[in-house]
C-alpha cells in the first residue's frame, strides 16, 4: 500500500469501535456513532446509494463541479496548491474537477483523506489510470486527523474540498467545532469548497434515503452485520427495520433502527448482552439539510468568508467556497 497510515490502526480502530458500540448501545437512547457504516461492504453500498435516482445529492454536486469547474480554475489558479480532500471516497466527482485543473496546466497536489482502506486503494488505482500525470498521496484517516498529518506536507497554498455533504453528517455544534478546528490548521488565504445539501420539498428528501431498491436499508443494517462480523455480536438483523424520518426541528433527515421485538443481542468483544424494547430505536444518522443563512452563520462564526456559492439548477444543493480570514 502506498498510502498514509498510522501504526497499529486497525487494533487501536477495533478496539475504538468495541467502546463506541458499548456506549451507544448503553445509551437510554441507543445510537450508533455513523462513521461505522464505512467498512469494504458499507463503503461499496454508500457507492450504490451514490448511483440512484433518488439520492439527489450526487447529480447536483456533479452538475455544479461542472458548470462552475473553469471559475474554480479561475479562483486557484495564480499559486500552486494542496488540493486536500476530507472523505474523498470514490473520488468520481473531484474527477471533474483533476481532470479541468489538468487541462488547464495548474500547479496542484491532491492529498485524499478517507476512512475507508478499500474505498482508498480503488480511488488509488484509478487515479493512477485516469491521470497518469496527476501528483497524489492518500491518506487512510478520519478527517481531522489526516488533515492534520497532510497540512504539514507543504508550505503552499491549501484548498480544501469536503463535498457531498458530509459535513451534515455532524450536528450543528459540531460542525462549528470542526470548522473551528480547520481554520486553526489553515493559513490566511487558504480556500475550502464544502458541499450542503440545502432544505428542500420533504417527499425528495425522504425518497433520498428510503429508496424503492432497499440500498439505504442495507446500508443501514450492514452496521449491525459489522458489529457482527468485528466485534462477534449476535445480531438478527431481520429483527430490525431501516427507518427514515425528516425532523424539521433538527433541520436533519434522521436514521434508525427500530427492533421489532424484545430482544437480548450478546457482543463477544465486550463480553455483555444487550436488551432491546419491542420498537426501541437505535439512532444511527443525521443528515442535516442548510438554507442560505444557515451556511452564512457557520462561514462567519467559524474565520471565513464567502467568496461564492454555487448551486445546481433545482436549487437542492451548493458547493459554498470560503476563504480563511486571520
Ligand atoms: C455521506 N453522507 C453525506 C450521506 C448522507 O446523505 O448523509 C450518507 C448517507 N446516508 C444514507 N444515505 C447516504
Amino acid at each position: 500500500m502506498s498510502y498514509f497510515t498510522f501504526s497499529n490502526a486497525t487494533q487501536d480502530q477495533r478496539r475504538a469501535f468495541a467502546l463506541d458500540v458499548h456506549l451507544g448501545l448503553s445509551a437510554p437512547q441507543k445510537f450508533i456513532p455513523s462513521k461505522y457504516f464505512y467498512d469494504e461492504n458499507g463503503s461499496k453500498l454508500f457507492q450504490r446509494i451514490t448511483e440512484l435516482p433518488e439520492y439527489y445529492l450526487t447529480g447536483a454536486e456533479a452538475e455544479i463541479l461542472k458548470t462552475y469547474r473553469e471559475s474554480l480554475a479561475q479562483y486557484f489558479a495564480s499559486e500552486p496548491f494542496a488540493l486536500v480532500e476530507m472523505g474523498a471516497g470514490d473520488g468520481e466527482k473531484t474527477k471533474i474537477l483533476l481532470e479541468h485543473f489538468l487541462a488547464r496546466g495548474l500547479d496542484f497536489h491532491y492529498a485524499p483523506i478517507d476512512i475507508s482502506e478499500s474505498a482508498l486503494s480503488e480511488l488509488e488505482l484509478s487515479l493512477s489510470e485516469q491521470f497518469p500525470t496527476l501528483s497524489f498521496q492518500a491518506c487512510l484517516a478520519e478527517y481531522a486527523s489526516g488533515f492534520s498529518e497532510i497540512d504539514n506536507f507543504s508550505e503552499a497554498r491549501t484548498v480544501l474540498l469536503f463535498l457531498g455533504s458530509s459535513i451534515g453528517n455532524f450536528s450543528f455544534p459540531e460542525i462549528k467545532l470542526f470548522l473551528k478546528t480547520l481554520w486553526h490548521g489553515l493559513n490566511k488565504g487558504d480556500f475550502a469548497l464544502i458541499g450542503f445539501d440545502l432544505k428542500k420539498d420533504i417527499k425528495t428528501m425522504q425518497a433520498a434515503y428510503d429508496d424503492k431498491e432497499g440500498i439505504t436499508k442495507a446500508f443501514n443494517l450492514n452496521l449491525l452485520h459489522r458489529i457482527n462480523r468485528e466485534l462477534g455480536g449476535t445480531f438478527n438483523t431481520e429483527k430490525f427495520y431501516h427507518h427514515e424520518i425528516y425532523n424539521p426541528k433538527e433541520s436533519a433527515m434522521e436514521s434508525y433502527l427500530i427492533s421489532l421485538e424484545a430482544q437480548e443481542v450478546y457482543i463477544d468483544a465486550l463480553k455483555t448482552t444487550y436488551r432491546f424494547a419491542p420498537y426501541e430505536a437505535i439512532f444511527t444518522e443525521r443528515s442535516y439539510k442548510f438554507s442560505d443563512s444557515s451556511i452564512r452563520e457557520l462561514a462567519h462564526e467559524t474565520g471565513f468568508e464567502i467568496v461564492e456559492t454555487f448551486k445546481d439548477s433545482k436549487q437542492y444543493f451548493a458547493d459554498s467556497l470560503w476563504r480563511v480570514v486571520k
